[in-house]
C-alpha cells in the first residue's frame, strides 16, 4: 500500500487543471449497456472508480478500450450479460447504476448489493422504488438485488427520500425511463449537474428528455438508443477542493478548466469567510492571504452546499478563529475526518450529525489514516497547514476520486511525496 507524506507550510500559486467528473462518468459509462452500438466517452479521469467500471463492463461482455493517457473510452456492448457478481460490485457503490440501463436493454438482470460504507447507510429503497414504479418486478434476495419485466411503463416516480433526492437513484431511474413505453415523470429528480450531464449524453443516443438538471425530469421512451460521442462535464469537487487547498494555505491559485456555476456554494462560503474567489474566462482564482472568519456550513442536495465538500471545509476551518458549526445533513455519520484531524491537533466535537470546530492557531503534523475519499482529501488539506511531516495511510481511497492528486498539489508548490508504505 502506498501513504503520502506531506510536509506543511507551502503557500500554493499556481496553475492547475480540473479533470472530468467522476460522479458524471460513471452513470454514463454505465448507460453505454443501452445500445449494441459504440459510444464514445471523453474527458474520462483516471481514476481507480473508472478502472473498476471498466473492468465490470468487460465482465458483463462489452468491449472496452480505455485510452488512459487520452482519457477516452470506447464501449460496444453487442451482447451484454445481465449479471453483476458482489466481487466486482463490492469494489464501488456507483456500481448500483448498472441495474437502471441493463433492466432498460435486457428486462432482467441480477446486481450485487453494494455492501457497507464508511461514509454511513446508503440505502437503495429509492431505486427500488421507482424501478418497480416502471414495472419491474423487484427482489432483494441472497445479496442480489434481482429485476425484471415483460416491458417498462412510463408512469410518474417520486425520488425524494428521508435525505433528499437519490443521485445514482435518479440515474438509474432515468436510464430505465428511457426504454419504457410511453411518459416518465421523475419528480423530486436529484438536480446535480451530474443528472444533466447523463441526460445529454442519453439525449446524444436518441433519447426524449427534458427537464434535468431540476427537480422535474420528462421522459418518452423510445424503441432504441444509438452510439454517441460525450465529453464529461469537470469535476466539481475536485475543483473545490482545490479552491479550499489555495485559502487555508493562503495561497493564489487559478482553477483552469472547472464550470464556475456548478461551485456556487463553495464559492459563497469561501468569500463568507473572507477568501477573495474571482471568475474570469473559464478560470477560478481563489487568493487565501486574508484571516478567515468561522463559518456556519450546512450540506444539502444540489445548489446547496455539497456533502462531498465537507470533509476539506472542516480543514479550513480548524485553522479559522472562532468557532464554526458544520451540519452533515445528506450522511449524517460522514465526520470519520475529525478524529484523524484531532490528531493534527484540530479542536473538535461531534454532537450528533453536527461538527464544533473551535478555530486554533496552528496544526502539528502526525501519522494519520484515510478512511473514505472526501476524509483522505481533508486530511491532505490540513497536512498542508499542519507544521512539520504528516504521513497519510491507505490513499487508495483518495486515488479512487482524485487524478494525481499529489503530482498536481507538487506543482503547486506543496512538498508532497507518495511512497510505499512499508508498515502497512
Ligand atoms: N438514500 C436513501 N435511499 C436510497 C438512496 C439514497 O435513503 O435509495 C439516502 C442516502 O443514504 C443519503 C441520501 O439519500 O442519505 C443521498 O444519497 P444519494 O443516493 O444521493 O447518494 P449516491 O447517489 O449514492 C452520490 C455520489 C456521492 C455523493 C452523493 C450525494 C456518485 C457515484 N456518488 O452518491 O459521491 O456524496 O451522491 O451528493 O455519484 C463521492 O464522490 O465521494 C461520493 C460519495
Amino acid at each position: 500500500m502506498e501513504k503520502l507524506i506531506v510536509s506543511g507550510g507551502a503557500s500554493l500559486k499556481g496553475v492547475v487543471q480540473i479533470g472530468g467528473s467522476k460522479n458524471s462518468c460513471l452513470p454514463i459509462l454505465a448507460a453505454s449497456l443501452l445500445t449494441p452500438e459504440k459510444c464514445v466517452v471523453r474527458n474520462v479521469p483516471d481514476l481507480m472508480d473508472t478502472r473498476v467500471m471498466c473492468k465490470i463492463l468487460r465482465w458483463l461482455g462489452v468491449h472496452v478500450s480505455h485510452d488512459r493517457k487520452a482519457g477516452v473510452i470506447e464501449m460496444r456492448a453487442e451482447n451484454p450479460l445481465g449479471v453483476a457478481p458482489y466481487e466486482l460490485v463490492r469494489q464501488m457503490r456507483a456500481s448500483v447504476c448498472l441495474l437502471g440501463p441493463l433492466l432498460g436493454r435486457l428486462h432482467n438482470c441480477k446486481v450485487s448489493l453494494p455492501g457497507g460504507c464508511v461514509i454511513g447507510n446508503r440505502p437503495i429503497d429509492q431505486h427500488i422504488k421507482g424501478l418497480s414504479r416502471l414495472g419491474a418486478e423487484m427482489k432483494v434476495e441472497n445479496g442480489y438485488v434481482h429485476a425484471r419485466c415483460d416491458e417498462l411503463v412510463g408512469t410518474d416516480v417520486f425520488m425524494g427520500g428521508r435525505f433528499g433526492s437519490t443521485v445514482t437513484g435518479t440515474a438509474n431511474i432515468l436510464m430505465a425511463a428511457v426504454r419504457a413505453r410511453g411518459t416518465t415523470i421523475i419528480d423530486c429528480a436529484a438536480c446535480e449537474p451530474e443528472i444533466a450531464d447523463l441526460a445529454n449524453f442519453l439525449i446524444k443516443m436518441g433519447a426524449k428528455i427534458t427537464g434535468a438538471g431540476g427537480p422535474t425530469i420528462e421522459v418518452q421512451g423510445v424503441e432504441e438508443l444509438h452510439g454517441a460521442d460525450h465529453a464529461v462535464i469537470p469535476d466539481r469537487i475536485e475543483a473545490g477542493t482545490f479552491m479550499v487547498a489555495a485559502a487555508v494555505t493562503g495561497g493564489d491559485v487559478e482553477i483552469k478548466g472547472a464550470c464556475a456555476p456548478h461551485l456556487n456554494a463553495v464559492r459563497d462560503k469561501l468569500e463568507e469567510a473572507g477568501v477573495t474567489v474571482t471568475r474570469t474566462n473559464g478560470t477560478i482564482r481563489v487568493w487565501g492571504g486574508a484571516k478567515c472568519r468561522p463559518l456556519e456550513i450546512t450540506t444539502m442536495p444540489y445548489p446547496g452546499f455539497p456533502t462531498d465538500m465537507q470533509a476539506q471545509m472542516c480543514a479550513l476551518m480548524a485553522i479559522t478563529p472562532g468557532i464554526s458549526v458544520v451540519t452533515e445533513k445528506i450522511y449524517p455519520n460522514r465526520f470519520m475526518h475529525l478524529s484523524e484531524m484531532a490528531r493534527l491537533g484540530a479542536d473538535v466535537a461531534l454532537e450528533s450529525n453536527t461538527a464544533i470546530i473551535k478555530g486554533v492557531n496552528r496544526l502539528s503534523g502526525a501519522p494519520v489514516m484515510a478512511s473514505d475519499l472526501r476524509a483522505s482529501a481533508g486530511l491532505v488539506l490540513a497536512a498542508l497547514v499542519a507544521d512539520g511531516e504528516t504521513d497519510i495511510k491507505r490513499i487508495y481511497h483518495i486515488d479512487r476520486g482524485y487524478e494525481h492528486i499529489d503530482q498536481k498539489l507538487r506543482e503547486l508548490g506543496a512538498v508532497i511525496e507518495r511512497v510505499d508504505d512499508q508498515e502497512d
